[in-house]
């Protein structure tokens, strides 16, 4: 597998390099750098001048959400290079080569893990106290982090990054593992625990709830008189009961000390185990697994970094988020000096991770990362401004407007490329340290949750060896 993702990441960073000066320039400078001359192709700005903008659009539409192109083969016929210009981005980011085996869907991953003997326990749908985005999130990633948390015989799951403990808290009170949240921000941990405490209060009438709505019935109304239950089934002081809640519901005592959190800013450096066993007062730690949704700019390689190099790790699972906020190797800002370096001594940037990228000395730029975080699969839902200013503005800058929304085109079409070399280097950099059971899965819809790509390895589990 190593071979087809060097093979594969070189091919893309080969189609991306003469593309960067477009990735990387700042759209605030559209009309005074004279961008669209400099940067568009000269193909494709002779069929800006010959159709109306409006074709772009379509065409672009029907690319982003994967419509069939069928019934405007008409306008295709009218821009072929900006139709191609789609077509290659389409090929060299992660949803064109998910077909060869690089990328796994959730389902393939689901199978692997029940081969490795696990046995999937029911994932909650918990609407409370997160927006809709979160939930559809934690509800899929908490599953699959239990499944490597008990596949690998972890003690304990680290939530790097672990803001308000949406993760964390279900973790704890639906799978009742051990876990310990950790946030570079003491508002967030401070907020974590304050809804963690929240949550378990209400956390038995939740589980019923939920159960209720499952079933598909209506669940009585919120009010001071409803009787809890008090079924012989039921577990102690939890109002689910055996025979109508397949939901796990735990004692509160009990998950209250499953879940702990500290404030910590975690580089590469984190001795991860140690803080484990601090704050559970206990001196196991055993196959730890790391987890991270939406790990902002270096943090995401960090937690790779760890699980490679720490003995103690058993198994990973990072989605990342922010790549702007990325440190790169090959890139000095001029805002650094020696006396004032971004980064620690002893840690390293961000990117790249790979040595593959290392022995290229490939940078993307920051701007080219900032666009790496532009969602294809949102394009299309615009909203409507209209005040005099904008109107006046509209008119003397109408073309440049087209011309505008072509460029902007052109450069979201890289997004999903930039973000293929970001994860694919991520991905390489674990099968480099000769971590072969790793991959990049789709865990969520990237229309609800864009960043939507996990990386996700397991070492030295019990089973390994009988895959
Ligand atoms: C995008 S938020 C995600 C929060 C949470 N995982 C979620 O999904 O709701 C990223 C979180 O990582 C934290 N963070 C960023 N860099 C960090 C670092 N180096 N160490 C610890 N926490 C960090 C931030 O404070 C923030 O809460």
């Amino acid at each position: 597998m190593i071979a087809e993702v060097i093979a594969r990441l070189e091919e893309i960073v080969k189609y991306l390099k003469p593309l960067l000066p477009l990735a990387n320039c700042h759209m605030v400078n559209f009309i005074t750098n004279g961008m669209w001359e400099i940067y568009v192709p000269d193909a494709i700005k002779k069929e800006f001048s010959s159709v109306k903008p409006e074709v772009f659009n379509t065409i672009f539409l029907h690319y982003a959400k994967e419509i069939s192109m069928d019934k405007i083969k008409g306008e295709l016929e009218s821009v072929p290079n900006f139709a191609n210009f789609l077509e290659s981005a389409r090929n060299m980011c992660l949803r064109g080569i998910s077909a060869q085996g690089i990328v796994v869907s959730l389902s393939d991953l689901q199978a692997k893990l029940a081969a490795w003997g696990y046995e999937y326990q029911e994932s909650l749908h918990l609407e409370q106290f997160m927006t809709l985005k979160k939930v559809h999130e934690v509800e899929i990633m908490s599953q699959m982090v239990a499944a490597l948390a008990c596949i690998s015989h972890a003690s304990h799951v680290v939530d790097v990054g672990g803001g308000k403990g949406y993760l964390s808290s279900l973790l704890a009170l639906h799978y009742g593992l051990r876990v310990l949240g950790v946030d570079s921000s003491h508002v967030n941990t401070h907020g974590a625990a304050k809804r963690t405490q929240k949550l378990e209060k209400r956390w038995n009438g939740l589980c019923q709830r939920t159960n209720i709505l499952k079933q598909g019935d209506v669940p009585p109304c919120k009010g001071k008189h409803r009787k809890p239950h008090n079924n012989a089934n039921s577990t102690k002081g939890c109002e689910c009961t055996g025979a109508e809640a397949d939901i796990n519901c735990r004692l509160q005592s009990e998950s209250s000390a499953l879940y702990k959190q500290v404030t910590m800013f975690v580089t590469q450096q984190t001795d991860l185990c140690s803080l484990v066993k601090d704050h559970f007062n206990s001196d196991r730690c055993e196959h730890l697994s790391i987890t991270g949704l939406h790990t902002c700019g270096d943090l995401a390689p960090a937690c790779l970094r760890i699980f490679a190099n720490k003995e103690e790790c058993g198994s990973v699972s990072n989605v990342g988020c922010c790549y702007h906020l990325m440190e790169e190797e090959y890139v000095r800002s001029p805002f650094w000096t020696d006396t004032n370096p971004p980064l620690p001594t002893g840690v390293q940037p961000g990117f790249p991770v790979s040595k593959c990228l290392h022995m290229q000395e490939f940078s993307l730029g920051r701007n080219a990362r900032m666009l790496a975080a532009h969602s294809l699969d949102r394009i299309g839902e615009y909203h409507e401004v209209s005040t005099d200013e904008i109107v006046s503005l509209y008119k003397t800058h109408s073309v440049e407007q087209q011309q505008l929304h072509v460029f902007f085109l052109l450069r979201v079409a890289l997004a999903p490329v930039i973000e293929a070399v970001i994860l694919l280097d991520r991905l390489l950099y674990l099968l480099e340290q000769g971590i072969q059971d790793s991959y990049l899965v789709q865990l969520f819809d990237p229309v609800i949750s864009p960043r939507c790509y996990c990386i996700v390895s397991l070492k030295n589990y019990p089973g390994k060896g009988t895959d």
